[in-house]
C-alpha cells in the first residue's frame, strides 16, 4: 500500500487485555495521500510498522459496521472517515468491554437482546415469554412495511451510537439499568414491525428509557436519526 503527500501523527490507545485497567498509547508518524481514511492508515501501520496492532474490519465500504473507533473524541467508522487533519487520537469505542487496543467485545449486547428476547421469533410466543411481556395474540395479515422501520433498517450494528450515549454505564455493564440507544434501536425496529407481538415499550420503559427525555441527544454516522425515529416511538 502507497500512502504519500500529508503527514500525519496518530496515538492509538492499547491494551493488552480486557483485565488491564490502565492503557497505555503508541504514535505512529505516517505520510498519506490526500483522501486516505483512518482504516488506511490502520492498515499501513499494521503491515508496515507495528503487526501486533489489533483492530476489527471486513467490507472496507461502510456496510459490516465492524470498523467502529473513536477518532478524536468522535465515534467514526474508521473505513468512511477521512484523515483530515495531522492530529489524531484513535481510541476504542466506549461503554463497552475492551477486549485488545481498538476491539470491543459485542457479546455482552448479544446476550442481553437473547437474554430479553429482543428478537424476531417466527414463534412469537417464544420472545414474548423471554420479555415477559406479552401484547395480544399473534394475528396473521399481510404486512405493510412502516416508513420508520425502512429508516432504522439501515442501520450497520457499528455502536457508534453506543459509544457516544453518555449516560451509559462506562464499563459496559448494568444495561438492565439503561439499556442505550443500539438497545432502543432493535426495541423500535421490533415495535414497529407488524408482524412483533411483544409489547416493546414495555421494555424500553423497564431498561431505563425515560432517561433520554431530558437528552434527546443520540449521536449515529450514519444519519440514521435514533431520538426521532427509535425512541421517540417507544416513548409516545
Ligand atoms: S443507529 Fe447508527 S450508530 Fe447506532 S448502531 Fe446503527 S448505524 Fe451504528
Ligand atoms: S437520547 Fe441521550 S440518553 Fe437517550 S440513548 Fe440517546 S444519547 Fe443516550
Ligand atoms: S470495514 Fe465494514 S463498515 Fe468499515
Amino acid at each position: 500500500m502507497i500512502l504519500k503527500n500529508l503527514k500525519v501523527r496518530l496515538a492509538i490507545n492499547r491494551f493488552k487485555s480486557r483485565q488491564e485497567i490502565e492503557s497505555a498509547k503508541s504514535t505512529f508518524i505516517v505520510t498519506v495521500e490526500d483522501g486516505a481514511t483512518i482504516l488506511q492508515a490502520l492498515q499501513y501501520i499494521y503491515e508496515c510498522l507495528d503487526p501486533t496492532l489489533a483492530f476489527e474490519y471486513s467490507c472496507r465500504y461502510g456496510r459490516c459496521g465492524l470498523c467502529g473507533v473513536i477518532v478524536n473524541e468522535r465515534p467514526v467508522l474508521a473505513c468512511t472517515a477521512f484523515i483530515r487533519t495531522a492530529e489524531i487520537n484513535i481510541k476504542p469505542l466506549a461503554n463497552l468491554p475492551r477486549v485488545r487496543d481498538l476491539v470491543i467485545d459485542r457479546t455482552l449486547l448479544d446476550a442481553f437482546l437473547k437474554e430479553h428476547g429482543i428478537y424476531f421469533a417466527a414463534n412469537a410466543g417464544e420472545a414474548a415469554a423471554a420479555s415477559g411481556s406479552v401484547n395480544t395474540s399473534p394475528d396473521f395479515k399481510p404486512v405493510m412495511v412502516p416508513g420508520g422501520l425502512v429508516k432504522l433498517s439501515g442501520c450497520l450494528e457499528c455502536l457508534c451510537c453506543h459509544s457516544a450515549c453518555s449516560s451509559l454505564d462506562p464499563g459496559g455493564d448494568k444495561l438492565e439499568n439503561f439499556a442505550g440507544p443500539y438497545i432502543f434501536l432493535k426495541l423500535a425496529q421490533l415495535h414497529l414491525d407488524p408482524r412483533d407481538h411483544v409489547d416493546r415499550k414495555d421494555q424500553a420503559r423497564r431498561f431505563g428509557i425515560e432517561k433520554c427525555l431530558s437528552c434527546k441527544g443520540c449521536y449515529c454516522p450514519q444519519g440514521i436519526p435514533v431520538y426521532r425515529e427509535a425512541i421517540q416511538p417507544l416513548l409516545s
